[in-house]
């Protein structure tokens, strides 16, 4: 079992559109578990490879999915894109790359996301609640995109220091 390091807030691979995967072998299948053991040690409910900075497209998520035959661990979802949305809801979200903060944010409620496994065959997935949340969370980290960069202006100028403080931290 390896656990890899979370980068946090000011890092610039958090800021890069991720690469997607294509090359679905044993050195992904590797990286899945890796990243789902140091999501469970940290203890998230979702993790995306730009955070271990590994800037690719896939996440890995430690929920109870609709099915569970098909959805074993580690629940590694490769390339997922939104390809329907539904409704929209405020949720309280934190980020083990941004400790310590918690904010509500807008999220679509229901998702319908589409995806490849860890050995390239492509699935869809329906979410909602907590878990479609949870996807567009770690969906925004492939693209570049913090949960805090989504707040209002003025709820972000009210967390300025604290989010000057980790980037600080993060670059140190
Ligand atoms: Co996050």
């Amino acid at each position: 079992m390896s656990v890899l390091k979370v980068i946090q807030m000011g890092h610039p691979t958090l800021k890069k559109i991720a690469e997607p995967i294509s090359e679905f072998n044993a050195d992904l299948k590797k990286f899945a578990k890796d990243m789902f053991d140091t999501m469970v040690i940290e203890e998230g409910i979702g993790l995306a490879a730009p955070q271990v900075n590994r800037s690719v497209r896939m996440i890995v998520i430690d929920m109870p999915l609709i099915d569970e035959e098909l959805y074993a661990e580690p629940m590694a979802f490769v390339n997922p894109e939104i390809i329907k949305s539904e409704g929209t809801f405020f949720f309280e979200e934190g980020c083990l790359s941004v400790p310590e903060i918690r904010e509500e944010i807008e999220r679509f409620e229901q998702i319908t996301v589409k995806y490849q496994d860890l050995d390239g065959n492509e699935h869809t997935i329906e979410a909602d609640e907590l878990l479609a949340v949870v996807f567009q969370h770690e969906i925004d980290h492939l693209n570049g995109i913090l949960f805090v960069d989504k707040l209002s202006p003025m709820k972000r100028s009210l967390l300025q220091q604290k989010l000057a403080e980790i980037e600080a931290n993060a670059l140190a």
